[in-house]
């Protein structure tokens, strides 16, 4: 038998210190140590002959990148580009959408809290109307898709502006879940409803096809699940929707349009932020040819699936609690969430529970694993990855379990 390319022996691939139990990879990402070089390489070509570079020779090898994306993700380089991270591309989006006084946005209150954020901004500045739709893990797909059809019915027996847009998952942050993107996005076009589809963990942990998904707007990180250097994000934008968005640092290219199917601006607005290190950008081929090198995309997506589900299996074994989960085993894809045996009467805020929770497991135990509240409980979120083995999902569930043991008694 050929022995797996994937564990705790790849490690010395990354800069992971050595004695750090990794099971949080979903909230910075991190990435291979054969992609630096990449990265220094094209920080010194930007400083060798600096006015050369970002003036004109740049420009092509971001379009290579952009083509390498688009590949991947089965769109047009046309339709991509780059922003710096997930919140800052949700911010473009929301907030130069021509929304109008008292339009209606839904939302999930799963929603990441950047996004949650950006949403309340524009319903202070924009008045736009916030329609929320609550969220109480395990949920099948077919109860999600039951929810949003109860909230649109409901909505259009309301006097008022009509539901304009709707922002949905992916894969939600906490709980790190698969959401029924595809279906709920389908149901929202059905009904009239532009779609801006937050996949921020969904770049290098799911398979993309955006042509086939067709969503209105689109974003994901590449610097979590796809081990490009940070700050790395694309923005998916479908040509007759081009002409409704400008990034958020408006600059000269900027040109005003009345039509969503206005391209004429869209590559060059979003083409010159003004002066930044875009050295990550760069980094696209290096990053896949390590994935390549495992196996390729399938291989890891299945690995980190694969041991998502036995590594919380054991972890809801350790805490002797029960892992999030569906009748059809649809929520988890490489992050899995797992019950903490938490009291309900505990002395603590929530936001201290949280905090002190992270703390320990950072500087006690040097490993990590997000802690969240849902449907009347708290839970932790673990995060597989290539890195990652079984017995990193034990020495985890170990500390957490000393962790929820400490925080009960204080
Ligand atoms: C669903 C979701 N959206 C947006 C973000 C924001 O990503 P970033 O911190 O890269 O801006 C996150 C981060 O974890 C997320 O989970």
């Amino acid at each position: 038998m050929t022995p797996s390319p994937f564990g705790s022996s790849l490690r010395k691939d990354f800069f992971l210190e050595e004695d750090y139990t990794p099971l949080n990879h979903g909230s910075y990402g991190t990435y291979p140590r054969s992609v630096r070089p990449v990265l220094r390489h094209y920080q010194e070509l930007a400083e060798q002959f600096p006015d050369r570079w970002s003036r004109f020779d740049m420009y092509p090898e971001l379009r290579k990148n952009r083509e390498l994306l688009g590949n991947l993700f089965h769109c047009d380089a046309d339709e991509l580009v780059f922003s710096p991270n997930a919140s800052a591309a949700a911010n473009t989006i929301l907030r130069s959408f021509p929304f109008e006084q008292g339009d209606k946005v839904l939302y999930f209150a799963t929603a990441y809290a950047n996004v949650n954020s950006t949403l309340e901004f524009i319903r202070d500045h924009h008045k736009v109307e916030l329609v929320k739709i609550e969220l109480d893990y395990p949920l099948s797909d077919a109860a999600i898709v039951d929810l949003v059809h109860e909230t649109l019915a409901a909505e259009k027996s309301k006097p008022g502006r009509p539901i304009r847009a709707s922002v949905i998952d992916v894969l939600s942050s906490l709980p790190g879940v698969l959401f029924p993107y595809e279906a709920v996005n389908r149901i929202c076009q059905d009904n009239g409803i532009i779609t801006i589809i937050d996949g921020a963990h969904a770049a290098g942990q799911v398979p993309l096809d955006l042509h086939k998904t067709d969503p209105d707007f689109f974003f994901t990180n590449c610097h979590k699940w796809l081990f490009v250097p940070r700050g790395f994000a694309i923005i998916y934008v479908p040509r007759r929707n081009q002409g409704y968005i400008h990034p958020h640092t408006v600059n000269v290219a900027y040109r005003p349009h009345t039509e969503g199917t206005d391209t004429s601006s869209f590559e060059k607005e979003f083409a010159s932020p003004g002066t930044i290190d875009h050295a990550q950008y760069f980094c696209v081929a290096e990053a896949l040819k390590y994935r390549e090198s495992l196996g390729g995309e399938e291989a890891i997506m299945q690995h980190n699936h694969d041991l998502a589900v036995r590594g919380g299996a054991l972890v809801a074994d350790i805490l002797g609690t029960t892992v999030m989960e569906n009748e059809d085993r649809t929520l988890t894809a490489a992050m899995v969430n797992v019950e903490l045996p938490l009291k309900k009467d505990l002395a603590l805020a929530p936001g201290d529970i949280a905090t002190t929770f992270i703390k320990k497991l950072i500087y006690e135990h040097k490993t990590m694993a997000s802690p969240f509240y849902n449907n009347g409980k708290w839970w932790v979120r673990l995060c597989a990855q290539v890195y990652v083995d079984l017995d990193d999902f034990k020495t985890g569930g170990e500390a957490i379990l000393k962790t929820c043991q400490e925080i009960n008694s204080l």
